[in-house]
């Protein structure tokens, strides 16, 4: 199936289990999250805890994607050029401006040819930029209004600035819009990760399972 293209090892282990755990523990706190803003009970019954579980379920998740996100950033560090912090800002160099303005004379279909990438597109790492913002924004008003229940606590002291930031509605607000841009983001790049496997030809989707891709280029 892959006669006369070239292998490239291109998401290593650590990039590849982030982005499953992110995807598992982002779906865990759509659902939890969303039944957390309608809650609901199944009587009057004083031992109905199901709303508590549900916010129980929400904080394990919370913590797994906090974990997963903390090491990916660590990772920007220390893994290969693909995963580098550096294909985060790719408006910053000539060379990634270049790539971008070619990628989106592709996306506006201006040309037909689609540009081959190694490893990210840069159009996607501007994106990604965004969604990491957007994580640390559900990171931090999340604990903050999980740390209100413990206002002597760590935690609540060291995210002090965001009190004085936000009152405990605005947090809350700020978290549940949040949801809807990650939401949107999740639409468009599922989408964009089909179109690219299937005009690339270089096993796009398959290379977040298996960490290969395969090219027509021998190198970027
Ligand atoms: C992608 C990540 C996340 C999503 C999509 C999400 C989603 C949501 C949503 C929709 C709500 C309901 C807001 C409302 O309408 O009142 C909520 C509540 C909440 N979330 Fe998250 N959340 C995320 C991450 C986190 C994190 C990392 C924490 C950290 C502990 C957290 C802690 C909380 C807390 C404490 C509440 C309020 C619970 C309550 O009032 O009973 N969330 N979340
Ligand atoms: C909650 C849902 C999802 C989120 C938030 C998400 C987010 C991300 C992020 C941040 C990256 C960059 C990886 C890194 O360098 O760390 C990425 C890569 C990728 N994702 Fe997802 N993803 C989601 C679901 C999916 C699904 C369901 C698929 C498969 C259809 C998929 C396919 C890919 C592919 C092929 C890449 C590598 C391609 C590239 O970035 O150039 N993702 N995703």
């Amino acid at each position: 199936m892959h006669e006369n293209k070239f292998k490239h090892y291109i998401w290593e282990l650590p990039v590849r289990c982030c982005h499953w755990i992110n995807v598992a523990s982002i779906v865990t706190l759509v659902v939890t999250g969303f039944f957390i803003g309608t809650p609901f009970s199944f009587g009057s019954s004083a031992s109905d805890y199901v709303m508590g579980w549900i916010r129980f379920v929400h904080f394990v998740a919370a913590y797994a994607f906090a974990v997963s996100v903390l090491s990916r950033l660590l990772w920007s560090f220390i893994g290969n050029r693909y995963a580098r912090w550096r294909e985060f800002l790719p408006f910053l160099t000539v060379k990634g401006r270049e790539k971008m303005v070619k990628m989106l004379r592709y996306y506006m279909l201006i040309d037909r040819q689609v540009p081959e990438t190694f490893g990210h597109n840069p159009m996607a790492t501007t994106a990604y930029l965004v969604l990491f913002l957007l994580y640390l924004l559900m990171i931090l008003t999340g604990f903050s209004l999980y740390a209100e229940h413990a206002p002597q606590g760590l935690m609540h002291k060291s995210l002090g600035f965001m009190y004085a930031l936000f009152s405990s509605q605005g947090m809350r607000l700020a978290h549940h819009l949040g949801m809807w841009f990650i939401l949107g983001f999740v639409v468009n790049h599922v989408y964009s990760a089909m179109l690219m496997d299937i005009k690339e030809h270089a096993g796009e989707i398959s290379s977040i399972f298996s960490g290969y891709k395969f090219t027509y280029k021998k190198e970027d």
